[in-house]
């Protein structure tokens, strides 16, 4: 029989998480842990259904919200400060936080700040791509106009319930969006772990990849060092999410944006072609409508990129990222051609 339920603690400098993960978790013997305090509960609209009956077994008070990216504002989060005033809540009571990225970014924020951070946090990701990412790592973050996530803490919350469940009413896009995190840390990590992505048991995958990720936050939680390995594929998948607007979903943004740091590390001879190839052969064959080169905006500012270049995340192997600092143009535009060129 696969194992299918995990228990453990995962240690940064600065706090700790306790993770359980496994299936049809959400009842009042999981959350016991929490009594006798006040409980709110903070859920997303769309998995109303399930926060409801927990909120009643808690004998929690429910506030159910909107996703999505506008719901991480300051406005949002005023809303949910006066319903846990009005609640009652107090430090050391706790906020159960129940939803995808966007919902878990703003109550992670909330709860770092209501009471100067003395509610006690538990995350209940609903998405795969909160579950395998955002929960973890003690980073909450909101949007001010335009500008994504310039608003923001660092706060590891007590506990994550990750009960696996929860996934069967994503759709498959949702699903594969959230995955290509997973895969993205198996490559970073380790060459047994890639290896299982095709093979293993979801809730195995989701475990190793917390696990990984738990590594590389311990290390540098703030973000200067081996933290920044997590975003392989991010400088070019973001600056696609924005050139497609939002027409590729981050995942696959990220996916395409791993392809293309492969190319790269091709290029500057950090990868042999057969290490490229036993890597790049994960994702298979796969088409896209790239925009043209003009239109990819990385995240330094092009007319400077002459001068200083753009930073990536490439790898020497897997299991071996590295960060390579002033990539010159010419190099990104030959590694995008690549890539426009096996895409069509
Ligand atoms: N804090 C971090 O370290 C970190 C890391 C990565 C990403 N993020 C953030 O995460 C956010 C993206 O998260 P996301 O992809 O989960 O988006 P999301 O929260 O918008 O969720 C996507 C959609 O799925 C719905 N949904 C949630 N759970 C569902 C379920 N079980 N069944 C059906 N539908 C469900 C939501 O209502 C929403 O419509 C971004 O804002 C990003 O900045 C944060
Ligand atoms: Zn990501």
């Amino acid at each position: 029989m696969p194992k299918k339920y995990w228990k453990c603690t995962f240690k940064f400098p600065s706090g700790s998480t306790k993770l359980e993960l496994g299936f049809d978790l959400l009842d009042a013997k999981t959350f016991a842990f929490l009594q006798p305090r006040r409980i709110c509960l903070l859920a997303d609209r769309n998995v109303r259904e399930k926060a409801e009956p927990l909120a009643k077994a808690l004998g929690a008070s429910l506030l159910v919200m909107r996703a999505g990216e506008s719901a991480k504002t300051l406005k949002s989060a005023g809303k949910v400060y006066e319903f846990l005033y009005n609640a009652g809540m107090r430090s050391q009571d706790a906020l159960i936080v129940m939803g995808g990225g966007t919902v878990g970014d703003l109550g992670l924020f909330v709860a770092s700040t209501y009471m100067r951070g003395r509610l006690r946090c538990i995350m209940v990701p609903t998405t795969v791509l909160a579950a395998a990412d955002s929960s973890l790592g003690g980073k909450s973050a909101l949007h001010v106009g335009w500008a994504k996530n310039v608003i923001g803490t660092y706060f590891h919350p007590e506990k994550i319930v990750c009960d696996c469940t929860l996934f069967q009413t994503l759709s498959e896009r949702d699903f594969a969006s959230g995955f290509t995190e997973i895969a993205k840390t198996a490559i970073i990590s380790d060459k047994i772990f890639f290896s299982r992505l095709h093979e293993a048991a979801f809730s195995e995958l989701l475990f190793q990849s917390l696990s990984w990720k738990a590594h590389f936050v311990a290390q540098d939680e703030h973000d200067h060092g081996a933290r920044q390995y997590l975003n392989f594929g991010h400088t070019l998948g973001h600056a696609l999410e924005s050139a497609t607007h939002h027409k590729m979903s981050h995942g696959e943004a990220v996916r395409i944006g791993m392809r293309y740091a492969l190319r790269l590390s091709v290029l500057l001879n950090y990868l042999s072609w057969g290490q490229f190839e036993r890597i790049d052969g994960y994702f298979g064959y796969a088409q896209a409508d790239l925009p043209p080169w003009e239109e990819v905006h990385m995240q330094q500012d092009k007319k400077q990129l002459s001068k200083k270049g753009q930073d990536f995340v490439l790898l020497r192997g897997i299991g071996k990222p590295c960060i390579k600092r002033g990539v010159s143009e010419k190099l990104q535009m030959q590694a995008y051609d690549w890539l426009i060129k096996d895409f069509a």
